[in-house]
């Protein structure tokens, strides 16, 4: 096992907030908690509720001497995000107290003014599609392409993208989200170059791939891979606190400073000291520690994927890490994440999530095949045990139930359309239509433009965006997702029984 003990870190922004606190402090500022010490004396309270806050508000400070500022950084938050920069490869990186959210959110308004065009993979997180929508620009959709054997989403084919260029040569960025919800991913090499060749920007949404580049099981990072600005939520698959992400910054093609600007716009005035903190302390692990504080997940999720071969209730998905080294093009799987289905389809991935959870074992998501696992670096053998023998379980539960293999579900991606008309994204946007709106049974809706985006979460990709019109196959594939218990943001009606579209005529 990797040898992660007795490490030296040095991490400027937690140690600096870590030795404020034990200079035992006198606060006349805000936070009213005031480290803690506002709740300290309500011992009638539940003591629990006290001292777990306790221990975070210690650190829990505001803008004072020494402590820096967020959105103006010279001293150690700078410094803090210098250190971050080079362990990522970047050559600038911003710290986020709002997840990638607000990562995606400022790409797109630094490098977008209104009017503007972006060629954007269709299967993006909404707050792509928001980012679009603040920044007043219009999007070309391109579409992902199918893994065969999973029939998941990867990256559009790098045709695709040329195609799109080719067609689109005042385009200001080509957005691509790399790897997917579920862990597959195509290196970004050649689509770089590619992309670069037309003068065009590289924004990638690499939310899920935060640990990419850090070990030589892991695929390459998209900075690595020659992006120009890059999102990853430090919190999904590295040690951060909820909501801790970065943007990385590579290379001139995007305004570092429209960055930082949009990143004041967007952000609160009064940003967490506990979660750019753990950002830092994260930076710090992994100098320290290396590529070893992955093992562990690995040798976990390895050792599961070994085991799930020889069950025949269930099975992964797994793409070849040898030929993902041979082969530019090849999809590559996560390593510390695991997708695992039903093999008979007798369950659906929210029914085996389900089932999963009456043994303790909760799952990242889930969706009408498939469950995700997220191993992330610490999962242990105990861990792996404990889900092995949830699915033994599980197993056993079908076979006296007598469960029977249910209809086959697919997404329904337009794939003979590979590329849509300009989508004009505006705030303003189409609630406000001269025509109006009406609310009608979804099962009536298609052929007609929503005015209201329907998106399950998680993964939080929009099925339907605000004016998109509405198709058959989205419409049974909606009803599919709400009767496997699936929740939809977005919609005014969260049983999607109906759905608000324009009036026509
Ligand atoms: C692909 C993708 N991008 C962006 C986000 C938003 O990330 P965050 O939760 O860090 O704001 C998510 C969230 O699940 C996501 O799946």
């Amino acid at each position: 096992m990797a040898d992660t003990q007795s490490k030296q870190w040095h991490a400027p922004l937690f140690d600096t907030l870590t030795a404020l606190q034990r200079s035992n402090p006198v606060s006349f500022h805000v936070p009213g908690h005031k480290y803690g010490q506002s709740i300290a004396h309500l011992t009638g309270m539940n003591d629990n509720a006290v001292q777990t806050f306790q221990s975070i508000m210690r650190i829990d400070v505001t803008e004072i001497s020494g402590t820096d500022d967020l959105h103006a950084p010279s001293g150690i938050i700078q410094e803090a995000q210098t250190l971050a920069a080079e362990v990522f490869g970047a050559d600038q990186t911003f710290f986020l107290v709002g997840g990638s959210t607000v990562g995606n959110l400022a790409m797109l308004l630094a490098a977008c003014r209104p009017g503007d065009l972006v060629i954007v993979q269709r299967n993006a997180h909404k707050s792509v599609l928001n980012g679009l929508m603040l920044a007043g620009a219009s999007a070309v959709f391109i579409m992902p392409q199918k893994n065969a054997g999973s029939n998941l989403d990867v990256l559009p084919d790098i045709s695709q993208v040329e195609e799109a260029m080719a067609k689109y040569p005042d385009a200001k960025a080509v957005f691509l989200t790399n790897p997917s919800y579920y862990g597959l991913s195509i290196d970004l090499e050649p689509y770089a170059k590619q992309i670069h060749a037309h003068g065009m920007l590289l924004l990638v949404d690499e939310a899920h791939g935060a640990h990419y580049g850090l070990h030589p099981a892991f695929p390459r990072s998209a900075i690595q891979a020659g992006a120009d600005a890059v999102v990853q939520s430090t919190h999904k698959t590295l040690p951060a606190l909820t909501m801790g992400a970065m943007l990385h910054v590579q290379g001139q093609r995007i305004h570092t400073l429209a960055l930082a600007d949009a990143l004041r716009m967007i952000q609160s005035s009064s940003p967490s000291y506990p979660i750019i903190a753990s950002l830092d302390m994260t930076r710090a692990m992994l100098q320290a520690y290396g590529s070893d504080l992955f093992e562990q997940g690995i040798h976990a999720a390895r050792r599961f994927r070994a085991w799930i071969k020889d069950q025949s209730a269930f099975e992964t998905i797994i793409v070849d890490e040898e030929q993902g080294r041979s082969s530019a093009a090849a999809i590559r799987v996560d390593p510390i994440r695991v997708i695992l289905r039903e093999a008979h389809g007798r369950l659906s991935g929210f029914d085996l999530q389900q089932r999963l959870e009456k043994y303790g074992c909760y799952a990242e998501m889930a969706d009408l095949r498939y469950v995700v696992l997220l191993f992330g670096l610490a999962a242990s053998d105990s861990d792996v045990d404990r889900l092995q023998e949830a699915l033994h379980a599980i197993a056993e539960e079908i076979e006296r139930e007598g469960l029977k293999a249910r209809e086959n579900v697919e997404m329904p991606i337009e794939h003979h359309r590979t590329m849509s008309e300009p989508v004009v994204f505006t705030r303003s946007g189409v609630q406000h239509a001269s025509n109006g709106t009406e609310t009608i049974p979804l099962s009536n809706s298609a052929g007609r433009y929503t005015v209201e985006a329907v998106i399950p979460y998680p993964p939080g990709i929009p099925l339907l965006y605000e004016g998109e019109r509405i198709t058959e196959e989205t419409i049974i594939y909606i009803q599919q997702l709400m009767e496997h218990g699936a929740r939809c943001q977005g919609a005014s009606d969260p049983t999607m029984q109906t759905i608000t579209v324009l009036r026509t005529g």
